[in-house]
């Protein structure tokens, strides 16, 4: 597996997000990620698995020393097999050379995987936003 970054290839994050029926019915408005993405200074990793898009994490920075991580998904084909971890790893990195000190995500019970795999990486759970669990992670 393979990381490849992008500081501008956000419709593809749009396009990705659309293939993963766990966003069937809560997808983010393409232009809403273009805005983001480009006011903020956003990043899109990709996982490359034998020459397929095997995952994206989309994110950007926030408050001063913050990166939130916005989108972060992987092809159901490729999931159990580090894809996901090895982006948030990346993210991580990313959010560090930049000079973050925080990591924030944002997720819900109906994204299970996610928040195992969220607790494993050490983010912290750090409140509600009405149905939406709060995670941050301290570098
Ligand atoms: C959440 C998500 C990104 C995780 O991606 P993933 O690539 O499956 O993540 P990983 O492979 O790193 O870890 C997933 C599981 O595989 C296990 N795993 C990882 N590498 C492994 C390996 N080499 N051998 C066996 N198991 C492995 C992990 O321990 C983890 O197990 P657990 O779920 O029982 O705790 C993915 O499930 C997804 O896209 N879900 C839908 C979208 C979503 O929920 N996004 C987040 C919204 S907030």
């Amino acid at each position: 597996m393979k990381i490849i970054r992008s500081e501008s290839d956000f419709a593809h994050v749009a396009d990705f997000q659309a293939t993963i029926p766990e966003f069937a019915s809560c997808c983010d408005d393409p232009h809403d990620i273009l805005f983001r993405g480009d006011h903020f200074g956003g990043v899109v990793l990709e996982a490359r698995v034998d020459n397929h898009c095997a995952g994206v994490l989309f994110g950007y920075p926030t408050r001063a020393h913050t990166w939130y991580n916005h989108i972060t998904a992987v092809v159901p084909k490729f999931r159990g097999c580090g894809v996901g971890s090895a982006l948030l790893d990346a993210f991580a990195q990313e959010a560090t050379q930049a000079g973050a000190t925080t990591l924030f995500v944002k997720s819900k019970n109906c994204f299970p995987s996610m928040i195992r795999l969220l607790v494993k990486k050490e983010y912290a759970i750090i409140g509600m936003e009405k149905e939406k669990i709060l995670f941050e992670k301290i570098l």
